[in-house]
């Protein structure tokens, strides 16, 4: 006699679904990305991914406060105290522990070396905060991004999410949207725009995007 068909939600295959990726975030500052994160993760905006952890590669970054308010397990990771291949492996080991599926870096301050970008092969996303291929690359990071497009003189900046590979902001381009520049910005004027019109917007879709992928992936018959 053959046996009884199961329910669907028994079926073997369908209990090793899941329907979420472990996100961790890493961050060396203010943290306003992560809160972007964390809001969409509250709104349902990111629903595919889940914010296991985040790791701050400075120990007084006011990331961690947001993370620890928010319920999300903390660590840090610092070059400064540990080296740069010290930070590294502690990260490294931290991910396994968390088993995280997609590293988000919101405002890490640090590269990362090819050792690390390619264990992670498209699974390292960066938000910087100008399209590039203008103002990247080594040495344009955080208020000195805007400070050169105000000295260049563009008209039109934004910000940018992209895979991170062994190239400082090389790697491939998922989402980009432009900012308007004012004859009367300032760096700090300029910087507060491009994170309110650009960088909290398109940093959780597309971390949204990839952990659905990264899903539906898994889950492909
Ligand atoms: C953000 O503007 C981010 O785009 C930039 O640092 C800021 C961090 O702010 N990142 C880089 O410049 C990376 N090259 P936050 O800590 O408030 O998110």
């Amino acid at each position: 006699m053959g046996s009884l068909p199961l329910p669907f939600s028994e079926k073997p295959e369908e209990t090793m679904k899941r329907n979420k990726i472990n996100i961790a975030v890493l961050v060396s500052g203010g943290g306003t990305n992560l809160q972007a994160l964390i809001d969409a993760q509250e709104s349902g905006i990111l629903h595919s991914g889940k914010i296991v952890l985040v790791i701050s590669g400075n120990p007084d970054a006011y990331a961690l406060k947001r993370a620890e308010k928010a319920g999300i397990p903390t660590a840090v990771a610092c070059a400064k105290a540990l080296g740069r291949e010290g930070a590294e492996a502690r990260i490294l080991q931290l991910l396994d522990t968390y088993a995280v599926d997609l590293i988000v870096l919101a405002g890490f301050m640090s590269i990362l070396s090819r050792d690390f970008t390619s264990r992670y092969d498209h699974r390292i996303l960066n938000i910087h905060p100008s399209l590039i291929p203008a103002f990247c690359g080594v040495g344009f990071y955080g208020l000195h991004v805007h400070e050169a497009v105000l000295k260049r003189g563009v008209r039109i900046t934004g910000a940018t999410v992209h895979f991170v590979n062994e190239i400082p902001d090389g790697g491939d381009i998922i989402l980009q949207k432009a900012v308007r520049v004012l004859d009367s910005d300032t760096p700090e004027s300029l910087q507060k725009r491009v994170m309110r019109q650009a960088e909290w917007k398109i940093l959780p879709a597309a971390a949204e995007a990839v952990s659905l992928k990264i899903l539906n992936e898994e889950n492909k018959p």
